[in-house]
């Protein structure tokens, strides 16, 4: 049983012991006209979706698999920082609940001792001057061992009960999660994004850092010089120039 601390966020839940993805259920629900707030949860997912239409490994009844339907009151311009608000209640949540702090990688990813512990995946429903839902999927490795993670995902995943020794009660980190969205994303609302950006930079793993960003259309390489007001990665090239990127796979250089 959860111990919510919120307003809205799970006042309503839908909970399934294995669906195929919470995601996949959490944007027709949101299409149908949920409440902002409503949380889609699963003990398993059969079709975890990632990002960049990758699949995410939630097999195990370990994790945390859910979706969050919000509904703020903004223009669609303002959406995509929710990424970067969620990344930031997250790596909280999880500071709070066991002995491990976070990185943050950009945009989103959360590891600890380099290694991915949480991703998300944001998805947009809107019109052209307002957004309708923006769908939050949460994925959390939390009590699963090295086991769970043998093969391609081993030398890449972790989890918090492997990171921090100790078992996470799961419930309690869940209501945490959803206290700090809440509270981060009504402060995105009423403040912009300058408070978040602080927050997020203070987790953060990938500026003052040579990385290797791959877009859909290209690969380049050069120092990850910040963020911009819009929650894009400023990059420095070889050259001099100075490049924006909205959306990329992000690996960060030895150097
Ligand atoms: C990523 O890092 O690529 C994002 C992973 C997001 C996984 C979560 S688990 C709950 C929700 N349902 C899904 O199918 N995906 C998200």
């Amino acid at each position: 049983s959860l111990h919510l601390q919120t307003e809205h966020l799970g006042r309503e839940i839908i909970y399934h012991p294995v669906c195929e993805s919470t995601q996949t259920i959490a944007a027709n629900k949101a299409r149908d006209g949920a409440l902002h707030g409503t949380v889609v949860i699963a003990e398993e997912q059969t079709a975890g979706r990632g990002r960049m239409d990758r699949s995410w490994e939630s097999s195990s009844g370990e994790g945390i698999w859910m979706s969050v339907i919000l509904r703020p009151k903004i223009t669609p311009q303002f959406a995509a920082q929710f990424t970067l608000v969620a990344a930031v209640s997250i790596a909280r949540a999880i500071e709070e609940v066991t002995n491990c702090v976070p990185n943050i990688k950009w945009p989103n990813d959360l590891l600890i001792n380099g290694k991915k512990v949480t991703g998300i995946l944001t998805e947009l429903q809107a019109d052209m001057d307002r957004v309708q839902a923006i769908i939050v999927g949460i994925g959390i490795n939390v009590n699963q061992t090295a086991d769970s993670f043998k093969g391609v995902l081993e030398p890449i995943a972790t989890s918090l009960k492997m990171e921090s020794g100790t078992a996470v009660d799961r419930s309690l980190l869940v209501s945490k999660v959803l206290f700090h969205l809440e509270r981060y994303s009504d402060m995105y609302i009423k403040l912009g994004f300058e408070p978040i950006k602080l927050i997020w930079e203070s987790y953060n793993c990938t500026l003052n850092n040579r990385i290797r960003a791959t877009t859909l259309r290209e690969t380049v390489e050069g120092q990850a010089i910040g963020m911009t007001n819009d929650g894009a990665l400023q990059l420095r090239l070889d050259n001099g120039e100075i490049k924006n990127i909205y959306s990329a796979d992000i690996d960060l250089l030895k150097t």
